[in-house]
């Protein structure tokens, strides 16, 4: 029986014949899922701190009644439910976070407690998983002003500078755009549902698109972490420029 089966009966939560520590790759999840949860919530409230100079926090962008004439509460909350959806319904966090914070199932080989029918995804509100290839393409448009927003941060005062945050933008967005790329939905948009590329129209185009696609979709989870790691401190920088707690450094 190979070792990662349950046979024999071992239905409860946790059961399994797996002899190596499985659990140990739950951890890494729970903490920085759960660590960029609270600090993202806590900044989407906040609703000060999120600009200094050039520079925008991503967690505001793009910056909607920033004076409160008809919105009292945080921009941020007016966009963050597109980069959030976004990142809730792709398939890899999916798989992370159903393991991580489910326990459905904790991990390969592993039962999973299950009282009810098993239906997937397939009803509310796992269904609206199926969205995700909407808030991809939502996604773009948030991306086109990260993109304004690292150019932006090349001027200070009308005049063409570098500062780190200028690099803390641009990288930040650079990543959030390969994360993008690498999306599975995308790699399926371009060559999905096809038997033969050269039998399809721009055929030749879309299979060029594709196999780019797919060697950015081999490592999606690596720049899925990454990204949300470094578009965290990203905001966490501009806020403690704005904040007064650090200065920025010129570099040019
Ligand atoms: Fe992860 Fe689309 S599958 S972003």
């Amino acid at each position: 029986m190979p070792a990662g089966s349950t046979r024999g009966g071992q239905r409860h939560l946790g059961g399994t014949m797996r002899q190596d520590a499985w659990w140990l790759e739950l951890l890494p999840v729970i903490f920085l899922l759960g660590a960029f949860g609270i600090y993202a919530t806590l900044r989407a409230f906040e609703g000060t701190y999120y600009e200094w100079g050039p520079y925008l926090s991503p967690f505001y962008s793009p910056l909607i009644d920033r004076h409160h004439r008809w919105w009292p509460l945080s921009p941020a909350l007016l966009i963050l439910v597109w980069p959030l959806g976004f990142r809730v319904t792709c398939y890899y966090y999916r798989k992370a976070y159903y393991r991580a914070f489910f326990l459905d199932p904790p991990a390969c080989g592993v039962s999973e407690h299950r009282k009810h029918r098993y239906r997937g995804e397939t009803a509310f509100p796992f269904v609206l998983q199926n969205l995700h290839r909407y808030f991809l393409y939502v996604g773009f448009l948030f991306l086109i002003f990260l993109w304004r927003d690292a150019f932006r941060a090349f001027f200070f005062d009308g005049r063409i500078g570098v500062g780190v945050g200028t690099l803390v933008l641009l990288f930040n967005v650079i990543l959030l755009t390969t994360y993008a790329l690498s999306c599975h939905s995308l790699r399926h948009l371009a060559g999905g549902k096809l038997d033969c590329f050269s039998c399809a129209a721009f055929g030749g185009p879309r299979h060029k698109t594709w196999q780019w696609l797919s060697v950015l979709n081999e490592r999606h989870m690596l720049y899925a972490w990454i990204s949300l790691i470094t578009v965290g401190l990203t905001d966490l920088y501009v806020r403690l420029l704005a904040s007064g707690a650090i200065t920025d450094l010129r570099l040019l």
